[in-house]
C-alpha cells in the first residue's frame, strides 16, 4: 500500500551552518522513535552533501528542490540529476509552482527533468496545483489534469509508479490560507481517478499524493485524515524542527 510521507521544502532559506543545525536537530528528535510516516527534507543544493553525511538518511530522506533539464555540459549555474544523486540525496522536487512561475518551467521542460531524475534513480516529488483565478473560475480540475498529463503521462506504468505527487494549490502556498480538508480530499480523489484512468487502479492506489500549502501543526491532522491525502509537503513550518516534528507526529 502507499506510503504516508511528510516532506519539508526549505526553499531558499538557511545558510549552510543553519541548515546543518536544523537537520541535526531533527535527526536527534527522531533518533529515539520510529515515525509512522516517511520523512524527507529538501534543503538547498549546496547543503545536500553535508547533510547526507551528517544525519541518518535511512530515517530522514534527503531531496533536492530542483534539477536541470539537461544531462551535463555548458549550462552555467545548473545542477544535474546525476550531481544531486552523487550527494547521497534520493529525491527531487520538480514542478513546484515557484519554479513554474518565476523560472518559466513549462510542462515540456518538466517532462525532461522527470526523465533525467528517473534515469538517475531519484524519486521525483512532482508538484501540481491551480492559481486562485483558476480555482475561482472553476477550471481547477482541468488545470491539474493537464499538468499531470503534460509532464508524467508519457511514462511507462513502471516509471509512473516511482512518482510521488504533491497537490499544492498556489493560493494556499505561504498565504496562511489552507485548503479545507474537503477541498483537499476532493482534488486528491480527482487526481487518483485521473491516474486510475491512465494506469489502472493498482498503480493509482499505490501512489502517494501529498498536500502542500500553509500546512502546519494545527491543521495537519484534519488534512491528513482524508482518505486520499497521504501526507504533506511543508514549506514554512518545516524550518523549525519542533513544528516539523509535530506535523510528523500527526501520523
Ligand atoms: P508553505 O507551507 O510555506 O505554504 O509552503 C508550501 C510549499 O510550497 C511546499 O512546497
Amino acid at each position: 500500500m502507499r506510503k504516508n510521507i511528510v516532506a519539508g521544502n526549505w526553499k531558499m532559506n538557511k545558510t549552510l551552518p543553519e541548515g546543518l543545525a536544523l537537520a541535526t536537530e531533527l535527526d536527534k528528535m527522531l533518533s529515539g522513535c520510529q515515525p509512522k510516516c516517511e520523512v524527507i527534507i529538501a534543503p538547498p543544493f549546496i547543503h545536500l552533501a553535508s547533510i547526507t553525511a551528517t544525519i541518518d538518511t535511512k530515517k530522514i530522506g534527503v531531496s533536492a528542490q530542483n534539477c536541470a533539464d539537461k544531462e551535463s555540459g555548458a549550462y552555467t549555474g545548473e545542477v544535474s540529476a546525476a550531481m544531486v544523486k552523487s550527494t547521497g540525496a534520493n529525491y527531487v522536487i520538480l514542478g513546484h509552482s515557484e519554479r513554474r512561475t518565476y523560472y518559466g518551467e513549462t510542462p515540456a521542460i518538466l517532462k525532461e527533468k522527470v526523465n533525467l531524475a528517473l534515469k538517475n534513480e531519484l524519486t521525483p516529488i512532482f508538484c501540481i496545483g491551480e492559481v486562485l483565478a483558476e480555482r475561482e473560475s472553476g477550471i481547477y480540475f482541468d488545470v491539474v489534469k493537464s499538468q499531470i498529463e503534460g509532464s508524467l503521462f508519457h511514462l511507462s506504468a513502471e516509471d509512473f509508479s516511482k512518482i510521488i505527487l504533491a497537490y499544492e494549490p498556489v493560493w494556499a502556498i505561504g498565504t496562511g490560507k489552507t485548503a479545507t480538508p474537503q477541498q483537499a480530499q476532493e482534488m486528491h480523489a480527482f487526481i487518483r481517478k485521473t491516474i486510475t484512468e491512465k494506469y489502472g487502479k493498482n498503480i493509482a492506489e499505490n501512489t502517494s499524493i501529498l498536500y502542500g500549502g500553509s500546512c502546519n501543526p494545527a491543521n495537519a491532522k484534519e488534512l491528513f485524515a482524508n482518505e486520499d491525502v497521504d501526507g504533506g509537503l511543508i514549506g514554512g513550518a518545516s524550518l523549525k524542527a519542533a513544528d516539523f516534528k509535530a506535523i510528523i507526529d500527526t501520523f
